[in-house]
């Protein structure tokens, strides 16, 4: 086999064999496929696209290239959630300890925030002692004990994926739907887990700009994980606004735990309900309804919010900073940005936002770099609030204060004031499961 002739194949538009998927993959972690031959092959995946069997074996593939986790050791229905990404995207922290506190096993392991968006790790580690990393051992043991661990994703999960991600990220070949459905679904399938809740972010902060786009990466991700044998549904949520108030990572914790304690914006909260009762339903905890309102219970009742304690408590985390933001690392300068006209705001482009957050240290361009915990953004208006001439929309916070001017600029790029309200775009679009898609 030749890797020229599956490159060849591959620009002529033909679907690609398992074998020569397994070709392309396994020599190109072995280094015997270089760098400029697996370009032109994502290149042309990008451009021909794959069949849905193409892309299970490629997910398969890419699965098998590491270490597949066995959580048979943990007891009971272990649940995972996943989201494409976006900025402010802070609904692990809220969602996973709601689930543990309602009887259902989350052992997650999450990613680094790169570029625009941010990653659940950079936000467990914010808060001050915290480990993400332990050992397998005490990995199981303590959802085992407790129900709930959150960790960053180790180093032989999808190896595979990760080489071909950082080569996707300087070759322009991430927007492809095969390309992210495998990548994604990989890493899941990987880590193990019964229960797969995926939430599909659509919008201008999103890798998914339109609906439909976002209703066929769902689609491909669940029937991937179904045909593996893992109960699989997406959410497919908005990404035209922020989630919530807050962007970067220590602001990001507060305002989670704002969701356990009952006083978090409505929308942020609203969002993490849903997600919280689809995955308890997967799960087999009753129906939508009956899960929703456990999942209300789990906050009023304090009990979220005490599982969330305890597991920070088990990984070495300052459990006052979650009582009190204050003890979260604060950044030494803070600057308004005002509204230069009065009317509504017609457009805030979410990933300019996302930018501005990097830009202040709350983010990385490379993968290397090292992030500032308490840089960020918190949002005072939002796509389709009103506002007057002067009135302030949002607050920069960074340790650096030559770091504001830029994301302003940010910031002020994506921003466009209007005389119209413009319409509200829902939360929740729609939810896909393996029986088919259901309009919200
Ligand atoms: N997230 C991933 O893990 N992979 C992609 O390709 C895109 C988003």
């Amino acid at each position: 086999m030749r890797m020229y002739d599956i490159i060849a194949k591959k620009r002529d538009g033909a679907a690609l064999t398992r074998a020569e998927l397994e070709f392309a993959v396994g020599g190109y972690v072995a280094g015997t496929v270089p760098d400029y031959q697996m370009s032109a092959l994502l290149m042309a995946v990008c451009l021909r696209g794959m069949s849905d069997a193409e892309t299970a074996d490629l997910t398969d593939v890419m699965a098998r290239s590491g270490e597949m986790v066995d959580l048979s050791a943990i007891d009971g229905v272990k649940a995972d959630k996943h989201s494409t990404g976006g900025v402010g995207d802070k609904t692990t922290l809220a969602v996973a300890p709601i689930v543990a506190a309602c009887g259902v096993k989350v052992a997650k392991m999450s990613g680094r925030g790169l570029g625009h968006t941010g990653g659940t790790v950079d936000k467990l580690a914010s808060v001050p002692g915290t480990r993400t990393e332990m050992t397998r051992e005490r990995f199981f043991a303590q959802v085992n004990e407790l129900g709930l661990a959150l960790i960053g994703q180790s180093g032989h999960i999808a190896p595979a994926d990760k080489k071909l991600y950082a080569l996707r990220d300087v070759t322009a070949t991430v927007a492809s739907i095969p390309l992210i459905a495998s990548s994604i679904m990989s890493k899941k399938l990987a880590a193990g887990a019964d229960v797969i809740l995926l939430d599909v972010t659509v919008g201008s902060g999103a890798f998914m700009r339109t609906l439909p786009d976002a209703v066929e990466l769902a689609r491909l991700m669940v029937s991937i994980g179904t045909a593996h044998g893992r109960r699989t549904a997406a959410l497919i949520t908005d990404m035209e606004r922020p989630l919530g108030r807050s962007v970067g990572n220590a602001l990001e914790v507060a305002e989670s735990m704002a969701v356990l304690r009952g006083s978090a914006p409505a929308d942020l909260t609203e969002v993490c309900l849903q997600l919280a009762a689809n995955m308890l339903a997967l799960a087999g905890r009753g129906s939508l309804r009956e899960c929703r309102a456990m999942a209300r219970k789990a906050i009023e009742d304090g009990s979220a919010f005490e599982k969330c304690c305890r597991m920070f408590a088990a990984q070495g985390g300052d459990v006052r900073a979650l009582q009190d933001p204050s003890l979260l690392p604060q950044a030494a300068y803070r600057h308004e940005i005002r509204a230069e006209s009065g009317g509504y705001i017609v457009q805030n482009d979410v990933e300019r936002i996302g930018t501005a957050s990097m830009l202040l240290g709350a983010g990385r361009l490379k993968k290397e770099d090292a992030i500032d915990p308490a840089a960020g953004i918190l949002l005072h208006k939002k796509l389709g609030d009103a506002v007057t001439p002067g009135q302030p929309l949002a607050t920069l916070y960074a340790n650096d204060p030559a770091l504001f001017a830029p994301a302003e600029a940010a910031y002020r790029a994506g921003l466009a004031i209007g005389p119209e309200k413009p319409p509200e775009p829902p939360l929740i679009y729609a939810r896909v499961t393996a029986q088919g898609v259901e309009n919200l």
